[in-house]
C-alpha cells in the first residue's frame, strides 16, 4: 500500500508538470508497468519515431533508451527530449561505432547501408537508410538488388535473409538481453501450455524464431493478440511487454518464454526520474546539426516506405 500512495503522488506530481511544461510522454513497450501507465503514447520504435515526427509539443520526454531520444530529436529538432536517465543506453547500440562503419564502408565498395534504429545518430549518418524490426523486410525489399550490408543485430538481419532469400553482409552485433531466450524455453512452455501460440522478436536468435509461429515486432505482437484465436500466448521478447498484453486483452494468458529477457537499460526509468525530468528539465538530448542532416535522410527515407 505505501509504494502505491506513492506512485499515485508522483503520478499527480508529474502529470501537473506535464501540462506547466506542455509536455508529452512517450513509452516504449519495455518499460516499467507504471510508467507505460503514464505515456500518452506507448509503442514500438516505429510507432514512437513517427509520433516523435508529428507531436509537435515544446517538450518529450523520452521514456526509452538513448538511440531513441536521438532519433525522436532527429526527427523534432524544436522540442526539447528529454531522457530521464541518461545512462539509459543500448548495448547493441554500442557495438557499431561511427569509425568502425566508415572502415567497413571502404572495404565493401558500392555496399549500401540498412541500418537497424537501435544505433547512434552518428552511425545512422553514415547509412543509407533505417529499418526497425517492424519494418525491416520490407526496407530490405525496397533496396532491390544492392550489395548490402545490416547493421548492426545480426539477428534480425538474418531474420531478412531468410524471409526474402537473399544475401546481406551481417555485422556481428545482437541484444545481450534477447539472446538470454533459448528455443528450449518456448519447447518448455508449449508443454506447459498445450495449443499456446509463440511469438517472438526478431532479435532473438535463429533457432528460437525457428520454433515460434509468429515472428513480431513488440507493436506487431500487441495487435496480433488482439486478434488471436488463441487463449495462451508464449511471449519471446523483453518483459515488460506483458503489462501491455495483459491490460488490453482481458481473458487471455501471455507467458513469458523466459522471465530472464529483462533489459537493465529499459528498466533504469522509474517514476521518480520522470518527475525529476521535468522539474529540472533533464537530460537534453540533442543531436549536433551537422550529424542531424545526415541522419535524417535515413530516417526519412524509412518513414517515406
Ligand atoms: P521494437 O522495435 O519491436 O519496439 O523493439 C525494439 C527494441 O528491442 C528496443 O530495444
Ligand atoms: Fe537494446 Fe536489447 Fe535493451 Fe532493446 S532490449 S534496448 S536492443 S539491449
Amino acid at each position: 500500500m505505501p509504494n502505491q500512495n506513492k506512485n499515485s503522488e508522483l503520478v499527480e506530481k508529474i502529470l501537473s508538470l506535464k501540462e506547466k511544461r506542455k509536455a508529452v510522454i512517450l513509452t516504449h513497450n519495455y518499460q516499467r508497468p507504471e510508467v507505460q501507465d503514464i505515456g500518452d503514447f506507448v509503442g514500438d520504435s516505429l510507432e514512437l519515431s513517427r509520433k516523435a515526427a508529428e507531436v509537435n509539443a515544446p517538450v518529450i520526454v523520452f521514456c526509452g533508451v538513448h538511440f531513441m531520444a536521438e532519433t525522436a530529436s532527429i526527427l523534432s529538432p524544436d522540442s526539447v527530449v528529454l531522457l530521464p536517465d541518461v545512462e539509459s543506453g543500448c548495448p547493441m547500440a554500442d557495438m557499431i561505432t561511427v569509425e568502425q562503419l566508415i572502415a567497413k564502408k571502404k572495404e565493401l565498395p558500392g555496399v549500401r547501408v540498412v541500418c537497424y534504429v537501435n544505433s547512434s545518430a552518428a552511425v545512422k549518418a553514415e547509412s543509407d537508410i533505417c529499418c526497425t524490426s517492424a519494418n525491416a523486410v520490407n526496407v530490405v525489399r525496397s533496396m532491390g538488388e544492392s550489395k548490402i550490408l545490416f547493421i548492426p543485430d545480426q539477428y534480425l538481419g538474418y531474420y531478412v535473409t531468410t524471409r526474402l532469400r537473399r544475401d546481406m553482409y551481417l555485422w556481428p552485433g545482437f541484444c545481450p538481453t534477447h539472446v538470454k531466450i533459448q528455443a528450449q524455453d518456448i519447447i518448455d512452455q508449449k508443454k506447459r501450455y498445450p495449443g499456446a501460440v509463440a511469438l517472438a522478436h526478431p532479435e532473438c536468435r535463429p533457432e528460437v524464431t525457428a520454433v515460434a509461429d509468429e515472428v513480431l515486432s513488440t507493436g506487431g505482437m500487441l495487435r496480433y493478440a488482439r486478434t488471436a484465436q488463441a487463449e495462451v500466448m508464449i511471449i519471446a521478447t523483453e518483459t515488460g511487454i506483458l503489462h501491455r498484453l495483459k491490460k488490453e486483452n482481458f481473458g487471455k494468458t501471455f507467458v513469458p518464454a523466459t522471465a530472464k529477457a529483462v533489459c537493465p537499460n529499459m528498466k533504469r526509468i522509474t517514476l521518480e526520474k520522470v518527475l525529476w525530468a521535468l522539474e529540472e528539465m533533464k537530460t537534453e538530448v540533442k543531436v549536433p546539426i551537422d550529424v542531424r542532416k545526415r541522419a535524417i535522410s535515413a530516417v526519412d527515407r524509412m518513414l517515406s516506405l
